[in-house]
């Protein structure tokens, strides 16, 4: 594959791929970027593993007709763990996808106790599980669905106020004590959860390791396209919605943040 000027497509149902996007710019800053939010099927943490499997092949085929990306990263751990395998067998285009990062999270625990706070839809999956089965190196593991959080993360980026007890009500049952030891690192097995990381450190009984995955799977895209020659010929990204409706201005004035321009 071409190391000069890669189209990435960055996919998720919504904004929280963003959090996978930033890295990957930084990694890849002359590659020309389209960030698409499947905001009219969001969120899937909601969606039958049927529905979003038909949902995601039906959006992909008409953003790889459009825009024919040279990589396609599924910044969505929901959409990831249930659809890369038949994305993978429909499509040549390369994909990386976002599980939880579980190994990781378990190497890392002192502790050996270790919280996956995810979609109720991602920790319910047997993908997550196998995960767990496979590398959870004997740390106790414990799954926590939140209904509420990806919602809460859509809020925070459109302008709205979020209240902390809401956030803190989502989290709390990540942290456990058992037999004198604490919960020490929680991996974020969403990606929309690192945009309310400042508020999760501001509402946590206790300091903890957050484990996001995003550095990792930007490492993961250079070592499928390579490295950029220069940030010369630098493309501006595109920020698209499959609603069609255009950002609203406080979403602009977050977006350009992530390094878009309108
Ligand atoms: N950002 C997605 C993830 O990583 C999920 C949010 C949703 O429910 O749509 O799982």
């Amino acid at each position: 594959m071409t190391a000069a000027s890669p189209t990435i497509l960055v996919f998720d149902s919504g904004l929280g791929g963003l959090t996978v996007h930033r890295e990957i710019v930084k990694l890849r800053p002359d590659a020309r970027f389209v960030y698409a939010a499947d905001d009219e099927a969001f969120p899937y943490g909601r969606l039958s593993e049927v529905e979003l499997l038909t949902r995601v092949i039906a959006v992909m085929a008409g953003l790889i007709e459009t825009h024919r990306p040279d990589l396609i990263v599924i910044a969505c751990n929901t959409a990831s763990t249930i659809v890369l395998a038949e994305l993978r067998t429909r499509f040549t285009v390369p994909f990386v996808g976002t599980v939880p990062a579980i190994k990781p999270a378990c190497a890392a625990s002192q502790t050996r106790m270790v919280s996956v706070l995810g979609t109720e839809a991602t920790v319910a999956r047997e993908y997550t599980k196998a995960l767990i089965r496979d590398f959870g190196q004997g740390c106790d593991v414990t799954l926590i669905g939140s209904k509420r959080l990806a919602v809460l993360a859509e809020a925070l980026l459109n302008g709205e106020d979020i209240d902390d007890e809401d956030i803190a009500e989502e989290i709390m049952p990540c942290f456990l004590e058992k037999d004198g030891a604490r919960t020490d690192t929680i991996v974020l097995a969403c990606t929309h959860y690192p945009l309310l990381l400042e508020r999760f450190n501001r509402v946590a009984p206790w300091p903890v390791t957050w484990l996001d995955p995003a550095p990792a799977i930007a490492k993961r895209v250079v070592a499928l396209i390579g490295h950029g020659e220069s940030v010369a010929g630098a493309v501006p990204s595109i920020f698209l919605l499959t609603s069609k409706r255009p950002a609203a201005p406080l979403l602009q004035a977050a977006l350009r943040g992530f390094g878009f321009s309108f």
